[in-house]
């Protein structure tokens, strides 16, 4: 099949690089947010997300006429739906913006279009969910137009990069659907494109994130198992994985980010009868840091209230800047809720704005008066800080290193007490 025209509902971090990426291989974009000031930041030729590389390539797309933005799709060949999948407070799957944006496609869907679906979705939401809403125009899906999923793998960081040379699987509600899904992503993409069914391409995003959120849960299990039988667990863990066939993750203060900490939960809804050991990988990972906050007690006394606390990190992962489901964020709530006094610092989100968190713009400012420091993320700059330094802007003698950041004996020389996370103290 041949595509002149496509349409992009939800203009984020996976949907706005996608539709570049279109648009500078010779295809007709247009992109489609809910969001009027997105739409409008667009228009003015900037971008609202921070990836790099992004902006000079949608730039560049904008101006040569490919692609073109509003807040309501238009007839086109394909259409991808990229919008976003959050969970409930009850951590059920929040669908609305996959039902408004299939419904928004509808008046404009013809004879021999494809659409895609791009988002994290629980199993069957393709077939079971998508194609009923695409029939209502009266055409059958399968036969008069096509309906695939296709998931989404690229590191934020290197989205660009991974966009055009990660395999991609595409999955069709029939074989048609694959490999008309197959022939769009033919664009742009260089890794191998594979074709399956569509309820299989679901699961295995899904799949792929819970195999990497319970590998994390044993990890953190292992290191509140070495905190009570008294061993270093960045020690046995190393051991172990000379094993050839054992990798065993690294242990922290929990799991988050938008992916590993949300998937899991879409299978555990779609089936709870057959996901205890899913279920208990969440719990445990959402526990964890529950476990870091009785290390706090154990290092400065069970009573925490204000008690001045700095929290070095913040974001879900080291080297970026995305706080959503952040266990250090978490953290920070419940030392709180402890009464203590908390300042927060993260390189990567000086401008953060998260109610009811002091966040601080310097390292120096966070860690002044505080009578602990606790390391909550392995970023790069602060493996590189200097304790003979730190030491002379703070009155804390005592640090937590949740993540094995830090050279301890290099803190300890400096006049630290160093306590890590999986090592009895
Ligand atoms: N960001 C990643 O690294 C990543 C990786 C893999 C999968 N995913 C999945 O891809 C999907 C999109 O993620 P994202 O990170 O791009 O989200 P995002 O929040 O960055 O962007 C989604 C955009 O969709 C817009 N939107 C919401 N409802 C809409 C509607 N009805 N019509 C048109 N636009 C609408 C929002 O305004 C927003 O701009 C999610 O399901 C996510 O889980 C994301």
């Amino acid at each position: 099949m041949n595509f002149d025209k496509i349409c992009i509902l939800g203009l984020g971090y996976i949907g706005l690089p996608t539709a570049s990426m279109f648009a500078t291989n010779g295809i007709k974009v247009h992109g489609v947010d809910v969001d009027a000031n997105i739409i409008e930041t667009l228009q003015a030729g900037r971008i609202h997300i921070h990836e790099p590389g992004l902006g000079e390539i949608v730039q560049k797309a904008i101006r040569s006429g490919n692609l073109s933005v509003s807040n309501t799709p238009r007839p086109s060949d394909a259409f991808i739906i990229a919008v976003p999948t959050p969970f409930h407070n009850d951590k059920c799957a929040d669908m609305s913006a996959v039902i408004s944006a299939t419904e928004a496609i509808v008046p404009h869907l013809r004879k021999g279009n494809l659409v895609v679906l791009e988002s994290t979705s629980p199993p069957l939401t393709t077939a079971e969910l998508v194609t009923p809403i695409l029939e209502k125009s009266g055409l059958q899906a399968g036969e008069d137009f096509f309906v695939a999923y296709s998931p989404e793998r690229v590191l934020p960081g290197q989205i660009l990069r991974e966009l055009i040379e990660n395999d991609r699987v595409i999955g069709g509600i029939n074989p048609e659907s694959a490999q008309a899904g197959c022939d769009l992503y033919t664009v742009f993409v260089k890794g191998e494109i594979v074709k399956t069914t569509a309820t299989t391409a679901e699961m295995i995003k899904l799949m792929e994130n819970t195999y990497r959120d319970v590998n994390i849960a044993i990890a953190n299990e292992f290191s509140r198992l070495a905190d009570r039988f008294r061993i270093d667990i960045w020690e046995a863990i190393s051991l172990a994985n000379r094993h050839p066939r054992v990798k065993i993750l690294a242990p922290g203060p929990g799991v988050g980010g938008h992916c590993i900490s949300v998937d899991p939960w879409f299978l555990v809804e779609a089936a709870p009868d057959l996901t205890p050991l899913i279920l208990q990988a969440r719990k445990t990972n959402d526990t964890q840091p529950h476990f870091v906050m009785s290390l706090v007690k154990r290092a400065i006394g069970k009573d925490l209230q204000a008690k001045k606390i700095a929290l070095l990190g913040l974001s879900y992962k080291p080297d970026v800047d995305d706080l959503r489901e952040s266990p250090a964020v978490e953290l920070a709530h419940l030392l709180i809720g402890e009464g203590a006094n908390v300042k927060c610092f993260e390189p990567y989100a000086l401008e953060g704005n998260i109610p009811g968190l002091e966040i601080l713009p310097s390292v120096e400012a966070a860690i002044f008066d505080a009578e602990i420091i606790i390391f909550l993320v392995n970023h790069s700059q602060f493996r590189k800080i200097s304790p003979e330094k730190i030491i002379t802007l703070t009155k804390a003698r005592t640090v937590l290193d949740t993540v094995n950041g830090l050279e301890h004996s290099t803190w300890e020389k400096a006049g630290f007490k160093v306590h890590r996370l999986g090592v009895n103290f």
